[in-house]
C-alpha cells in the first residue's frame, strides 16, 4: 500500500495529460519535416516519455542514456557517470533529450555537451519539471511542463530512494520522509 500521508499531490494525472499534450504538440509544430530522435534519460524520464512520444505526431526513433548523480540522496552529489550510453550514433540527426526534472542543471549539462560532440544537427532538451531557483549549471530547457519550487516531489517516473516511480500523480514528498 502506498502511504498516502507522506505525499501531498502537486499535479494529478489529469493535468499532466494536458501538459505533456501541450508540449507535443509543440515539438510537432517544431520538428515538421525533420528527422528526430528522441533520447531519455534513465530512469526518472521514461513515464514521461512514453506518453510524450505518443503525443509526437511525427516519424521519430527513441534511443537511453542512463546516467548516475544522486545515489539514494536527494541532494546530487555534483558526480555525473554514464551508467548506460546510446546504442546508435546521432551524427546528423536532431536530437531532443527528455529528462524528468531539471534541478541544478549538472545532469543535463554535463550530458548535453557529450552529445555536442558526437556530431547531431542539433540538441534540444524537454523536461517535465524544472527547478530554476537551484539552478548551478547553464541549462535552459527549450521545452518545461512545470517551473516548480523547489520541493522534492515523486511519481510519474521521479524517485526517491527507487521507490515512487508508479504513482500516476507528481507529489511532494513530505520533508519529514527523507529528513526522518
Ligand atoms: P540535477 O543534475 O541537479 O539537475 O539533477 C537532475 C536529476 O536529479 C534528475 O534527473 C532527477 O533524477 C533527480 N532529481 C532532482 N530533483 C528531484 C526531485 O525533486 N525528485 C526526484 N528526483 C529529483
Ligand atoms: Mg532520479
Amino acid at each position: 500500500m502506498l502511504n498516502l500521508e507522506e505525499l501531498d499531490i502537486l499535479y494529478t494525472q489529469e493535468e499532466i495529460a494536458q501538459t505533456v499534450a501541450r508540449l507535443g504538440a509543440k515539438i510537432t509544430r517544431d520538428y515538421e519535416g525533420k528527422e528526430l530522435l528522441v533520447i531519455g534519460i534513465l530512469k526518472g524520464a521514461f513515464v514521461f516519455m512514453a506518453d510524450l512520444i505518443r503525443v509526437i505526431n511525427l516519424p521519430l526513433s527513441v534511443d537511453f542514456m542512463e546516467v548516475s548523480s544522486y545515489g539514494d540522496s536527494t541532494i546530487s552529489s555534483g558526480e555525473v557517470r554514464i551508467m548506460k550510453d546510446l546504442q546508435h550514433s546521432i551524427e546528423g540527426k536532431h536530437v531532443l533529450v527528455v529528462e524528468d526534472i531539471v534541478d541544478t542543471g549538472v545532469t543535463l549539462h554535463y550530458i548535453t555537451e557529450i552529445l555536442k560532440k558526437r556530431g547531431p544537427k542539433s540538441v534540444k532538451i524537454c523536461c517535465l519539471l524544472d527547478k530554476p531557483s537551484r539552478r548551478n549549471s547553464p541549462i535552459v530547457s527549450d521545452y518545461v511542463g512545470y517551473e516548480i519550487p523547489d520541493y522534492f516531489v515523486v511519481g510519474y517516473g521521479l524517485d526517491y530512494a527507487e521507490k515512487h516511480r508508479n504513482y500516476p500523480a507528481i507529489c511532494v514528498l513530505k520533508p519529514s520522509v527523507y529528513e526522518r
